[in-house]
């Protein structure tokens, strides 16, 4: 019986095909029943791109910043904790299951302000996590396993692609409420309010805190007051995903405001915490979990089975860049030094998105691109429509998404005229 209920739920998954035949047999295979995947709709994206020999081409797949060169860059802060750890010639013990201790606590302080009262009071447990991916996955895992409410998570419609399978593969069942209105190329605030309404009591909430991926659009503080009530009227739990802080307007405090916000009014939240973005540690995979809880009995309660849920995942996490980003926080003038260059790197991508607004305008568009200057963050939601993705793929060799999503951290001051002549091509 469990063996059929749990090839039922692989099945599911369309692409994972349990064998049941006769393994031992000599010659025959293990995995005769392992049917091929589809590629990652993103990491495909650069695979294409790759292989692409147009010198003009342009990768606006991927999520991961650019200099104006079209360069990865590494943070100057980064490179000089780098320096400050390796003159400590440190060990490389295991760090304890929850992670570096110094780290969870900068990290917490960082989303919740310092002198947050939750922090105060010991109420909230905070471990390292394997970035933003191992953080959102360890919070499921807890929810599939402990959270008494119903099984269901709202995710916003559309929401990051990796959310689905995250929750899905712990157990969880997605649903959605409405976010994007494709006719405005904005926030479907009174859509979003009517489908939140409508949640059955208890169930889990996914919120993006700040910079929306992939829309780029964001409510506004009055528009999140809004949502912050009826989300207590139907007494939901709220995760925040938290992956772009700085990122998105380049000041850390006004990107964590909705978090903030939330915990003033009362909601016990869950939150997930990424440093890829905004300190460029990207392949470092340094993040954070939180659960704010109504005590700090109840926070060692559950400090206690989050190090149950870790220890048999992967053990404890990896400890470099979680040194890096320690440093950072807490030496005076690299934190000073990296909040400039949050700032730089937000900056840049603001004025890429003006460049290409007013690029579509001298070519003559006659469409409205306001929503590109509009929306918030790394990417972009242009719009465009799977036939003119294709077309700008296939005669301009710019590589994006099918659903018009593009990485503005892709764009420099050399291509974004190129692209702003592509883009009025296949739009016109
Ligand atoms: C909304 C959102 N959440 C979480 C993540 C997690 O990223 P990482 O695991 O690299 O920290 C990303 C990365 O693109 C994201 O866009």
């Amino acid at each position: 019986m469990a063996l059929l209920k749990s090839n039922k739920v692989l099945s599911c998954l369309g692409n994972i095909t349990p064998s049941l035949g006769v393994l031992s047999a000599r010659n025959s295979s293990w995995w005769g029943g392992v049917q091929m995947g589809p590629p990652d709709p993103i990491l495909g994206v650069s695979e294409a791109f790759k292989r692409d020999t147009n010198p003009k081409k342009m990768n606006l797949g991927v999520g991961a910043y650019r200099d104006d060169q079209g360069k990865p860059f590494v943070l100057s802060c980064v490179r000089k904790a780098e320096a400050l750890i390796a003159a400590k010639q440190l060990d490389k013990e295991y760090l304890p299951i929850g992670g570096l201790g110094d780290f969870s606590k900068a990290c917490a302080q960082l989303a919740l302000g310092a002198d947050n009262e939750v922090l105060k009071s010991g109420r909230n447990i905070t471990v390292q996590t394997i970035s933003g991916t191992g953080s959102l996955r360890i919070g499921a895992n807890f929810l599939s396993r402990f959270h008494g409410g119903p099984r269901d998570v709202y995710l916003p419609k559309p929401s990051w692609g990796n959310h689905t399978p995250i929750f899905r593969d712990a157990g969880m069942q997605l649903k959605a409420y409405r976010y994007y209105d494709p006719s405005t190329c904005g926030f479907d605030f009174s859509g979003a309010l009517e489908d939140i309404s409508k949640i059955p009591e208890q169930s889990v909430i996914l919120l993006h805190a700040c910079a929306h991926n992939p829309t780029g659009v964001d409510p506004r503080p009055e528009q999140w007051k809004e949502i912050s009530d009826i989300v207590k009227k139907r007494n939901l739990l709220v995760f925040f995903d938290m992956a772009y802080q700085g990122f998105a307007s380049g000041d850390i405090d006004r990107d964590a405001w909705a978090v903030r916000y939330f915990i003033e009014q009362g909601h016990n939240i869950l939150l997930s915490q990424s440093f890829a973005k905004n300190m460029g540690l990207y392949g470092e995979r340094v993040g954070g979990f939180t659960v704010v809880c109504k005590d700090n009995e109840e926070a060692k309660r559950v400090e206690s089975q989050l190090k149950i849920l870790i220890r048999p995942i992967y053990s404890n996490p990896p400890m470099n860049g979680a040194r890096i980003a320690t440093t950072i926080l807490n030496t005076p003038d690299l934190r000073a030094l990296w909040l400039e260059e949050v700032h730089g790197m937000a900056n840049r991508i603001i004025k890429m998105r003006e460049q290409l607004s007013a690029g579509l305008k001298k070519h003559g568009s006659s469409h409205n691109w306001q929503h590109v200057i509009d929306q918030i963050g790394m990417f972009c939601f242009t719009g465009l429509k799977p036939e003119q993705v294709e077309r700008l793929t296939k005669e301009f060799s710019v590589y994006m998404t099918k659903d018009g999503r593009i990485s503005m951290a892709g764009v420099s001051s050399g291509n974004v005229g190129y692209l702003a002549e592509a883009i009025h091509a296949v739009s016109k």
